[in-house]
């Protein structure tokens, strides 16, 4: 890619993205960071070559190599920092970059109020899998933004995983409640077959393990394969099997005192209560 990139704000989400430009197409020489913290600026100048300045919002900044005229404008701070740090930025709007919010919640329209009428905004909701280029996100744009600009932001998130697009922002709280939040469910769901391994007797360790490797390994199966979930899970299930009787209770057949609705009910009022939260944190 040949624009300048200005990435703000440098955390876990941050980084995530900036390594995997690099891993990608872009050059270090092509990207600044902005990051407060004298400390951590120093160490991602160490490990990764790019340019980190304390504050580019400011014209006045002493401590800014060249940020003029970015193509992209990256905000990965928190939410609540946002507000303040957009009208930091809105003095580039007139150099017609992409702004590029991953920060849950925050609406376009609020960024708007903050950038201007004039702002090119794309809202987009990664995950944490970014870290490891297995990302997933989907974006929305506003009306200002060319069709070039959408593909350099699909470049960016596609460098740490898979882009989808939608058209409907308020999709993005059951984005949010879907993939945002999901690798947390999946955590969780080996934390608890771990445990029902160590009740049936298994040594600790090793059902943390083995928890953890099939709980990675069949999602690894899943990516492979061009089945659906549904087919993988139906190639293993021999009826009247030790899978087929796990699945009865999971799903509610069985020991209804245990699984009412089973997990398919569980998961539906889980990302029910994601999205209904995600709708509040953004009013
Ligand atoms: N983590 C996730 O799973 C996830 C998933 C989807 C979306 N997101 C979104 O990604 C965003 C970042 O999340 P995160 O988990 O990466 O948070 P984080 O680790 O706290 O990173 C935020 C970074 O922004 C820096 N910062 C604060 N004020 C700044 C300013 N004025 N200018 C430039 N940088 C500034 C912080 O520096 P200091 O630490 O020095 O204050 C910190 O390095 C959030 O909006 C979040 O909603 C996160």
């Amino acid at each position: 890619m040949t624009f300048r990139l200005l990435l703000v704000g440098c955390g876990k989400m941050g980084e995530a993205l900036l390594a995997g430009w690099l891993a990608a197409d872009l050059a270090a020489d092509d990207i600044v960071v902005v990051e407060p913290e004298p400390a951590t600026a120093s160490a991602l100048r160490q490990r990764y070559g790019v340019a980190v300045v304390a504050d580019a919002g400011a014209p006045t900044s002493k401590d800014r190599p060249d940020v003029a005229s970015p193509g992209a404008i990256v905000f990965a701070v928190k939410p609540q920092t946002l507000p303040a740090v957009a009208d930091a930025y809105a003095r580039f709007v007139a150099e017609g970059p992409v702004f590029l919010s991953i920060a849950a919640g925050r609406t376009i329209a609020s960024l708007q109020a903050r950038l201007g009428a004039e702002a090119a905004i794309v809202r987009a909701m990664p995950n944490t899998p970014a870290a490891v280029r297995r990302g997933a996100s989907v974006a929305c744009a506003n009306a200002r933004v060319t069709a070039e600009q959408r593909a350099v932001c699909e470049r960016l998130l596609g460098a740490v995983g898979t882009v989808a697009w939608v058209d409907d922002e308020a999709l993005l709280d059951a984005v949010t409640a879907v993939s945002g939040s999901g690798p947390a469910y999946l955590f969780y769901l080996a934390e608890c077959l771990a445990d029902a391994g160590a009740e049936a007797g298994l040594p600790r360790d090793l059902a943390e393990s083995l928890a953890r490797e099939t709980v990675t390994g069949a999602g690894e199966l899943l990516r492979r394969s061009p089945e659906a979930a549904a087919t993988l899970r139906r190639n293993v299930t021999s009826p009247g099997g030790t899978t087929a009787a796990a699945l009865a209770v999971l799903m509610g057949e069985k020991d209804a005192a245990v699984s009412a609705g089973g997990l398919a009910a569980l998961m539906s009022a889980a990302v029910e209560a994601a999205a209904r939260r995600a709708r509040d944190l953004s009013q």
